[in-house]
């Protein structure tokens, strides 16, 4: 079970080491894995305060370089290189406040593995997919297309977000989480990959995460605003504990 935390744009020195400090006295075995995403800036000091926790970190995006001209970006070999053993690829804010496509994300899941890094890959539809009845097709696209023809299938996590529930407070349904993780596995499985973890995420809460973390194909979840808080995190993870 994988309980993933993505930052995002939030943070300072001071509030992050609180919540990381609160986070690691809560023991954690094995059956879960906490993976926090920091933003760039925040990488050094948590990777040097997690050193002795269970805790691992990512990065929340990567260049499809390895090095070279591309003025504010941050390749994988250097996140690699601070610590990190995974990194988000794919996610919807990054496909719609950078016009990330596929094709691209595609490249940066295979700069990311060839650097050593798992990569967390972000699909799902929107709000007018949804409505016009084409979430199956889109997501099953967005996925195959995502993919770099090698894919490491032991370096990569699946993370299913519908871009509608992401910090809106409105989460998918349990069914319809069900139905789109089936559909992903039974992709993954007809592409040889068939022991991918697939998380969900969006709006995922202390008070809906044991129906989440319920489902048969959910393997963990991908948390954006309740990660920031600890009591909020911590809840999470105990209730991942207990599945
Ligand atoms: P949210 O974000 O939990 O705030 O909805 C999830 C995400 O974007 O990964």
């Amino acid at each position: 079970m994988i309980i993933a935390c993505n930052w995002k744009m939030n943070m300072k020195r001071a509030s992050a080491h609180d919540l990381v400090s609160d986070m690691a006295s809560l023991s954690v075995p094995d059956k879960v894995q906490r993976i926090i995403f920091p933003p760039f800036p925040l990488l050094a000091d948590i990777g040097a305060q997690i050193r002795e926790t269970d805790i691992l970190m990512g990065g929340q995006d990567c260049h499809s370089q390895e090095k070279g001209a591309y003025t504010g970006d941050v390749s994988a070999s250097m996140l690699a290189d601070i610590g990190c053993k995974w990194v988000i690829i794919g996610h919807s804010e990054r496909r719609q406040h950078h016009n990330e496509g596929n094709t691209i994300i595609a490249e940066k899941v295979s700069a990311a593995q060839s650097a050593g890094l798992s990569v967390m890959l972000c699909v799902g539809e929107t709000e007018q997919d949804r409505l016009s009845g084409t979430s199956d097709a889109i997501v099953l696209d967005m996925l195959a297309s995502s993919l770099p023809d090698h894919v490491d299938p032991m370096r990569l996590a699946i993370a299913y977000e519908p871009v509608w529930a992401i910090g809106t407070g409105q989460n998918a349904d349990e069914a319809d989480i069900s139905g789109m993780h089936n559909r992903i596995a039974a992709f993954l499985d007809a592409s040889d990959m068939p022991d991918i973890p697939v998380l969900y995420g969006g709006s995922v809460k202390p008070d809906n995460v044991a129906g989440i973390l319920g489902i048969a194909s959910v393997d963990g979840v991908l948390v954006g605003g309740a990660s920031l808080v600890a009591e909020s995190i911590n809840s999470i993870t105990s209730q991942a504990l207990a599945v």
